[in-house]
């Protein structure tokens, strides 16, 4: 079965009540293709996701930025999973380079987040990516077979994980990757899930890419056999976001 093409929009820690008002009339009003031929999904900040969740329109979905790793409880600053379903919040991102970097966020760490997460019956975007020196030593699909691995040790079902390649040297820089270095980058994660995890598993997982995607060079990427959609950073917050969804194969 064909893998319906996903666009993500993190909107990262951005956004007045104003702004995020804005962002979502905008995307109300665009004219995009039907939810048959894509899946949108916003994730604003915790603060505004249930404000953003009852304005949205119904074919766009909403998506938290992270969860906790077990049952709430005395984790303070924490969000649970059992939170975001209580509030009928579908989706969550794991394991973003940012909070892999900043908050020492590792493989294991997020691969029982993602297990949990899927557990509680949320559905998640589960983030990898390599840095400039990773990938300058030439150890790219070894760090993002680790983090997939440290995934895969922890779910048994896919179905609800959508896979997000973000080559941490393209996040916010400008310089997004070639078609042709996302491609095989792809390539080798869906070769990777066939080999470890199963080969439907890996015909059905949408693989995903994220790193300085926009309006500008969305179509060339999303043209690429294995790159399943996107998920995007500063251009989700722009009306060229509209642009990127259109670009759904
Ligand atoms: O999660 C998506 C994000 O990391 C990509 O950011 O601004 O390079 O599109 P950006």
């Amino acid at each position: 079965m064909a893998r319906k093409f996903f666009v993500g929009g993190n909107w990262k820690c951005n956004g007045t009540t104003e702004e995020v008002k804005k962002i979502v009339t905008t995307l109300n009003e665009a004219e995009v293709p039907s939810e048959d031929v894509v899946e949108v999904v916003v994730s604003p900040p915790f603060v505004f996701l249930n404000f953003v969740k009852s304005l949205l329109r119904s074919d766009f979905h909403v998506a938290a930025q992270n969860c906790w790793v077990r049952k709430g409880g005395a984790f303070t600053g924490e969000i649970s999973a059992e939170m975001l379903v209580n509030l009928s919040i579908p989706w969550v991102i794991i394991g973003h380079s940012e909070r892999r970097a900043l908050l020492k966020e590792s493989n294991e760490f997020v691969g029982d987040k993602v297990a949990y997460a899927l557990s509680q019956g949320l559905k998640v975007i589960a983030c990898i990516g390599e840095t400039l020196e990773e990938r300058e030593s030439g150890s790219t699909m070894a760090v993002v077979a680790a983090q997939t691995k440290a995934i895969a040790d922890k779910v048994t079902n896919w179905d609800n994980v959508v896979l997000a390649y973000e080559p941490v040297w393209a996040i916010g820089t400008g310089k997004v990757a070639t078609p042709a270095q996302a491609q095989d980058v792809h390539r080798e994660l869906r070769k990777w899930l066939s080999e470890n995890v199963s080969g439907a598993i890996a015909e059905s997982t949408r693989i995903i890419y994220g790193g300085s995607v926009n309006g500008a060079n969305c179509k060339e990427l999303a043209a690429q056999p294995d790159v399943d959609g996107f998920l995007v950073g500063g251009a989700s917050l722009k009306p060229e976001f509209v642009d990127i969804i259109k670009s759904a194969t």
